[in-house]
């Protein structure tokens, strides 16, 4: 075969590579719909500092040491602790397609996630992140202003007044586009939906351990009162809350203990 023939073959292969991939590549992320343009930089957009790939507690530490804390100090966070947890929910870790964190079924990403920030809540540059509801672009790596002003006190009585969201410094919205999973796997997509809420969950969880610093799964609460305080999209539908704050007491699982128990659960 000629040199010029196989370079044909070669492009000619490539392409059909390509072809075969978009089509199996669902629309979510071929044309990534972006809500509010998140994506440009201007009024109420922050692009938020690159999260750090590495970090000094390893996973297994992470894991023995995870809880629920509901008790936190009135401290804020900073604007990079608030891009680090973002990211480990449901950033991107693969640059080709903008895949994520947190495993999804065909890729259909169907989760929304929204930083309700408290008023002094988050520390960023000279002064403060404007108290308001922002939506989290993981592919540009920014928050968008959705709805100004302090929300913090209507996703407290949302969420059935539990103390832990007011006085959380910014809670973690997640939402959900239903839409965007059962249109490819039927029925059987609504499963998969809330499985991702839980992947995405507990690498916030993960993150926040690894940190220092303090959060809470959140299932209890009125639906359609916390999709009204985030300002969410139409199709959306409220799956998780998750307060971000700095923990009164922090938890050590220590190897010692779970050897008792381990050994008193074998008889
Ligand atoms: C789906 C789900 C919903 C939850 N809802 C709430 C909630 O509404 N309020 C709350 O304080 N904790 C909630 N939790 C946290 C659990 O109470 C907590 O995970 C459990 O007590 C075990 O404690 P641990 O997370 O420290 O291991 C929820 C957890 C899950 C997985």
């Amino acid at each position: 075969m000629s040199s010029r023939r196989g370079f044909l073959k070669i492009l000619l292969g490539s392409i059909l590579a390509s072809l075969a991939t978009l089509a199996i590549l669902p629309a979510s992320y071929r044309f990534r719909p972006r809500r509010g343009g998140a994506a440009t930089p201007g009024p109420g957009v922050v692009e938020l500092p690159l999260p750090a790939l590495d970090g000094r507690v390893s996973v297994e530490r992470a894991l023995a040491n995870r809880r629920s804390i509901r008790e936190y100090l009135d401290e804020p966070l900073t604007i990079d602790e608030l891009s680090q947890v973002l990211w480990a929910a449901y950033g991107i870790t693969e640059t080709r397609y903008g895949f994520k964190t947190s495993p999804s079924a065909g890729a259909t990403y169907p989760l929304e996630i929204y930083a309700v920030v408290s008023p002094g809540g988050v520390r960023g540059g000279d002064g403060f992140l404007e108290p308001g509801s922002y939506h989290y672009d993981p592919h540009s790596h920014t928050l968008s202003l959705v709805r100004r002003g302090d929300l913090v006190e209507a996703l407290y009585r949302a969420a059935l007044d539990q103390e832990w969201v007011r006085a959380a410094p910014v809670n973690l919205v997640f939402t959900a586009v239903f839409e965007r999973t059962t249109s490819r796997y039927g029925p059987r997509g609504e499963r998969y939906v809330w499985i991702e809420v839980g992947h995405a969950g507990q690498n916030v969880y993960l993150q926040a351990t690894a940190m220092g610093l303090a959060t809470v799964a959140i299932g209890a609460f009125h639906d359609d009162q916390v999709l009204e305080v985030v300002g969410a999209g139409p199709g959306e539908r409220a799956a998780y809350i998750m307060p971000l704050a700095r923990p009164q007491w922090r938890y050590t699982l220590d190897a010692e203990s779970l050897k008792e128990y381990i050994g008193r659960h074998r008889g």
